[in-house]
């Protein structure tokens, strides 16, 4: 028995020695310590409500540049590509889901040189143009006026027009307007009726020029200010579903940065709007501020390393300070804040996609853009009391988009999801929300380690968006929620393997939200698990 006893004893230890040693040998892929959870308290209570984060904020800007409208959008009624009445179909869904509420067009720099009658009538009779700003190549005129209206109609959007100060004049702007918006029997409204378009078009938002201080006419601030007041005065909504409450909103040209040549352009228009005469006037201030870090644009959009993901984020957070800076100066002058500060272009701005036309702005967008666009939107909706509208450039295929296309082929980005994952923030109530989570560290960049703002929507639910900054280390959020039962809870988070992770047309959903577990343990207290770089939007009720 002894002898039995033994050998069983020496076969346990030779097994015991065999799973030490094929542990040993896989143990660096199995048992790498995975980077401990930061805790972090996260407190926000619902009664405590701000502004109202206007559903605009989520604009979007479709320029004639590149393939952001050609191929993009417009593929022809002829395309073998399913579209309605030459617009893709493919499209038009996916920006239905996000529930674009605004579509600013035709630019950017191209506002400034386009000519609305180009675009006008039948197709194959449409005047051939060129598009100077953007690779000098030809401009069809194929998508005009009544293509972009089908289009934003399609999609459920507002239009946006910028109307061209640059090269324009005040007579052409106009009767474009009037050709739009007339319901009385003009020679225009006959024109635009003939165009098979009889009523009235509904048109939300007149930008007064573009970066008129630029490529659209290098003017001096009081140059511009003399044409916004013309402008402002003779561009006319007539619209009669208009003139009352839902009236046309004009929005002036304002600063493209920081520094004082900047605070200048927005002291000016603000002191001449706050002593403005009844003739004329508007409703809201531009502002354009890309993140670019350097001119002209050298980062890459793939293939980068954690040290330009920590770069870029860094350079994307400076639009809190720019923000501030030309909100105190608007303040001065409208402390009622009647007029809107409006960050009609923002985004990414990398270099261009090695082998693409340069002119053509095209570039990757990976879960970085993912994390920068919800850093910027949440440093919007914390201005929500004066920024109330934005547009993120641009919307298909141009900077940092939401859709790419090629050919018959489209994939959502990163981008785009999180513009999905934040519409039930559209229009919802500020909710202040309070935590310490800390500082991430990447070589001599130092950045806030967690960023979170939330809101209550209408039905009184309670959405809470969380970023996890930091790449390498994931955050265990301890949320304490008053104001409302907070009885359950669901959630999404988006994040991917590599900082510069991407979706391709043939891995289409390497970068797509997924649900996360919010526990609910009663008494208000919740917690959630984010993993590193990511972003989580949560309900609770
Ligand atoms: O979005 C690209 C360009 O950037 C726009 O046309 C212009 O307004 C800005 O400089």
């Amino acid at each position: 028995m002894a002898i039995v006893r033994m050998i069983l004893a020496q076969r346990r230890l030779l097994v015991v020695c065999l799973v030490l040693v094929i542990l040993g040998l896989f143990g660096i892929a199995f048992a790498a310590p995975s980077a401990a959870a930061q805790k972090v308290e996260l407190s926000v209570d619902a009664s405590k409500t701000g502004a109202k984060i206007n559903r605009n904020l989520f604009g979007q800007f479709a320029e004639h540049l590149g393939h952001g409208i050609y191929e993009g959008i417009w593929v022809g009624p002829n395309s073998t590509i399913p579209n309605t009445r030459g617009i893709r179909n493919d499209v038009v869904a996916a920006l239905k889901a996000i529930k674009v509420p605004n579509v600013r067009w035709p630019g950017g720099c191209f506002a400034d040189e386009y000519h609305w009658r180009n675009g006008i009538g039948p197709a194959d009779k449409r005047t051939i143009t060129l598009n100077p700003n953007w690779g000098g190549v030809i401009e069809p005129n194929t998508f005009g006026t009544h293509e972009f209206m089908d289009f934003i109609d399609q999609i459920g959007a507002d239009a946006y027009i910028s109307v061209n100060v640059g090269s324009g004049t005040p007579r052409e702007a106009s009767e474009w307007l009037e050709y739009l918006t007339t319901a009385q029997q003009t020679t225009l409204a006959k024109e635009r009726e003939a165009n098979r378009h009889p009523a009235p078009y509904r048109v939300g938002y007149l930008g007064v020029g573009n970066e008129t201080w630029g490529c659209g006419g290098n003017m001096t601030t009081e140059y511009y200010l003399s044409q916004l007041k013309i402008y402002s005065h003779f561009v006319r909504n007539f619209n009669p579903a208009q003139q009352e409450k839902d009236q046309m909103l004009k929005i002036a040209v304002g600063p493209g940065g920081g520094g004082p040549q900047w605070e200048e352009w927005t002291e000016t228009i603000m002191q001449a709007h706050q002593q403005h005469p009844w003739s004329w006037d508007m409703d809201g201030l531009s502002l354009h501020s890309y993140t670019v870090v350097k001119w002209p644009p050298a980062f890459k959009s793939m293939e980068f390393a954690e040290g330009e993901y920590a770069q870029i984020l860094k350079s994307t957070l400076e639009m809190d300070d720019l923000i501030h800076k030309h909100s105190a100066i608007m303040d001065k002058y409208d402390p009622q804040k009647k007029v809107a500060l409006v960050v009609d272009e923002w985004g990414a701005w990398y270099a261009p996609l090695p082998g693409s036309n340069p002119g053509f702005l095209a570039q990757q967008n990976s879960l970085r853009d993912a994390i920068l666009a919800a850093l910027n939107l949440n440093i919007f909706a914390r201005h929500a009391d004066r920024v109330r509208g934005a547009n993120i450039a641009q919307m298909i295929n141009v900077l940092q988009a939401m859709i790419m296309t090629d050919k018959e082929k489209m994939v959502l980005t990163p981008t785009y999801h999180v513009f999905k994952m934040y519409v039930p923030f559209q229009d919802a109530t500020f909710v202040p929300v309070t935590f310490n989570a800390g500082t991430y560290t990447h070589g001599d960049i130092t950045l806030p380690r967690v960023d979170a703002i939330a809101a209550k929507d209408k039905a009184g639910k309670l959405w809470l968006e969380v970023t996890n900054v930091d790449p390498n280390q994931p955050v265990e959020i301890a949320l304490n929620v008053a104001g409302i039962a907070a009885r359950s809870a669901a959630g999404e988070a988006l994040t991917a393997p590599k900082v510069d992770s991407i979706n391709t047309f043939s891995a289409p959903n390497t970068v797509a939200p997924k649900p996360v577990s919010v526990k609910a343990q009663g008494g208000g207290k919740l917690t959630v698990k984010l993993e590193p770089k990511s972003v989580t939007v949560i309900s609770v009720e």
